[in-house]
Parts: structure tokens; sequence; C-alpha cells
């Protein structure tokens, strides 16, 4: 049995873990900055990085306290190495060699994507490779085979924004805090799904992949209307994406052979959206596993986690593990051709 101490700072959260390979949170706090960024209306990386300065060193204290245990008693040091917003992944980074040098123990440098794509492994112990991973998160919107630790196929990704990052959009117009989803979530379950036409974009094109910009700007012009209560918007833009998600993932399932569907990344904290990919699941005969909410936002156990996995299947790295604003899960992946393309 190891133990791992995970750290992570790629975004807008700062949070470390103890997480052992037997699958036991053993400790975890996570600190938001939604304060400091929100007379900005989204997360300005200066700020976040100084953020992540004042509090990770913090948040490593209080786990090992809380759990008891000494630096020296932990197996490895798991830090979220990208991609992400290059000056918190660098505080987090140099936080973590810095107690990996102190303490001799391994350095395991983590990917913010593997950290989602392992993370439903931590509390699902009947999760077997290879499954089916829908990866919807603020900053990316992906369908991948996950085949093993660190073997990953994409199937699909977005050629715009992120699932989230619409969530985001559409909340900023009908005047919600960032991060968006939660608040929109909640507005919903008071509106009517139907009530304010909306488009699905790409839903039954060839290819699984995801566009959610045409469907911000129509939230856009529905809210410039005036007429429409924002209940309702919330409600039909939250089942846009639903039904975007269902009919991409649809047929990313159909051209995989993977017995299970998984989501994770924090727009998998939806309910109406676990909902509507476990009907999905189960009408293509798959299995399906999501992980609870606290672990499906920005956390630092599934770092801590995916540090155990790779530590189990040898995979430590070096003092000089570089920091990597972007770093893609399946480098052999195609660049997809669109509106502001993302990786
Ligand atoms: O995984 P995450 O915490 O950070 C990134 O790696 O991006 O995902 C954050 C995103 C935000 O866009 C947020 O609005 C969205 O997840 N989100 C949700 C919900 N909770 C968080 N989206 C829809 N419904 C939710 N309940
Ligand atoms: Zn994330």
């Amino acid at each position: 049995m190891a133990l791992i101490l995970g750290l992570e700072s790629s975004c807008d959260d700062s949070a470390a873990a103890l997480v052992t390979s037997d699958r036991r949170v053993v400790a975890q706090r996570v600190v938001g900055q939604n304060q400091a960024h929100a007379p900005f209306g989204g997360v300005v990386p200066e700020i976040a990085a100084r953020a992540h300065v004042e509090v990770l060193p913090g948040l490593v204290t209080q786990v090992l306290d809380e759990a008891g245990i000494a630096l020296d008693e932990v197996d490895a040091i798991a830090a979220t190495a990208g991609p992400g917003l290059i000056g918190g992944v660098m505080v987090g980074l140099l936080t973590a060699k810095g107690l990996a040098l102190a303490s001799g123990k391994p350095l395991l440098a983590v990917n913010h994507l593997e950290g989602h794509a392992l993370s439903p492994r931590l509390v699902d112990p009947d999760l077997h490779f290879p499954y089916l991973l829908l990866l919807a998160s603020g900053g990316h919107c992906q369908l991948l085979e996950v085949r093993g630790v660190g073997d990953y196929r994409r199937l699909a990704t977005t050629i715009d924004d992120a699932a989230g990052e619409a969530f985001d959009k559409s909340a900023k117009l009908l005047g919600l805090p960032y991060p968006g989803g939660p608040g929109i979530e909640t507005l919903a379950r008071d509106g009517d799904p139907r009530a304010v036409p909306l488009p699905r974009p790409l839903v039954g094109s060839g290819e699984p992949h995801f566009s959610f910009a045409g469907l911000k700007s129509a939230v856009q012009r529905a809210v410039a209307v005036g007429t429409h209560r924002p209940v309702d918007v919330a409600a039909s833009f939250q089942q846009a994406v639903v039904d975007c998600l269902v009919d991409r993932t649809r047929l990313a399932l159909r051209r995989s052979e993977a017995p299970a569907l998984v989501v994770a990344g924090g727009v998998a904290a939806n309910g109406a959206i676990r909902s509507a990919l476990a009907d999905l699941a189960a009408a293509e005969g798959r299995s399906f596993s999501v992980p609870p909410g606290w672990l499906c936002t920005d956390n630092a156990a599934m770092i801590a986690w995916a540090g155990a996995e790779r530590l189990a299947a040898g995979l430590v790295d070096g003092l000089d593990a570089p920091a990597r604003a972007r770093w893609p899960l399946d480098p052999a992946a195609d660049t997809v051709r669109g509106a502001g393309v993302k990786a």
C-alpha cells in the first residue's frame, strides 16, 4: 500500500490531498479563489498564481496534520504539471519538487486531464480499462478511449468552446457569478427546457466532435430579446448541452468496443447531464460510472490517485520535469479545424 501526497494548482483552485493506493482519501482540502477573481468576471492568471503561492504550502501542512502523518511517511509526491495556467502550474509543481527534494521521495508530474480521466477509478474498484471517457470541464470537452495508465486515444474534441466554458459564458449573460455551471443548474430546475429555441451545434454530424460557441451566441440573442424568463433560458440552454453531449457520445460509443461509459470533469457534476448519460449508457448496453461531484470539479485527490496509478506502473519523474501550458493526453491526435481550435 502506497501513500501519495497530491497537489493541484492549474486553474483557480488550490488543493492538497493524501490518498492511498487502496483507494482511501485520508485527508483533502480545496480552497477556491472565486472572490479574488469575481470583479473581473473570469480567472485572472496572475492573481491565480499569487493566490496559489499564498495558500498551497498551508494546505500541505493541514492535510499532513489532519492525517497525523509526517512528510517522510509519504511514499511519493504528485503535482499537476499541466495543462493549465502556467503560473499556477509552476507554483504547484515547484512546491512538489521542493517537498520531494527535502524528503527524498519520488516526484510524480501528473497531467491534470489524466487526473480527471482516472478519477472514477478512485471510487469505483470495478471500473477496468478500457472505458470511453467524456471529459467535460472548463477548458476541455473530449471523448477519449482510456486504454490504460498513460494510454489514451482521443476520438473527438471541441472545435471552439469547452462545455464548461459555454456554461460560464451563458451564466455571465444571465448575470450569474463564475463558475456558471452550478448557478445555471439551480435556475434550470424551475424553467421549461422547451421554452427558448436554441441550436444543437454539430448534432448528427459524421465525426463526434463538439461545438458550443454558436449555442452561447444564441443564448446572447435570447437574453437580448428580453422577454424570456431567466429560468427558461437556463433550462433551455442546459437541455441543448445535454442533447449535444448525448448525441456526440452516442456516436463515439458506437465506434468503440469499450464496455463502460465514464464521465468526468467539472461539467460531470451536473445532475441532468449525469442522468442523461446514464440513460445513454444503458440504451447502448454499456456500464456507467461517474465520480461524486467533489471529485468531478478540480481537486487534489484525483491528482494523488493518478500519481498512485503512475507509481504502480513505474512512471516516476525526475526533478527536471517541465511545467506545460499545453499537454494533450493523446499526442498523436489530429488537429481539428474549426473557428478557434483547441487541442
Ligand atoms: O474540472 P473543473 O473544475 O476545472 C477545469 O479543469 O476546467 O471544471 C470547471 C467547469 C466550469 O466551467 C464550471 O462552470 C463547470 O465545470 N461546472 C458545472 C457544474 N459545476 C461545475 N457545469 C455544469 N453544471 C454544474 N453543476
Ligand atoms: Zn479540471
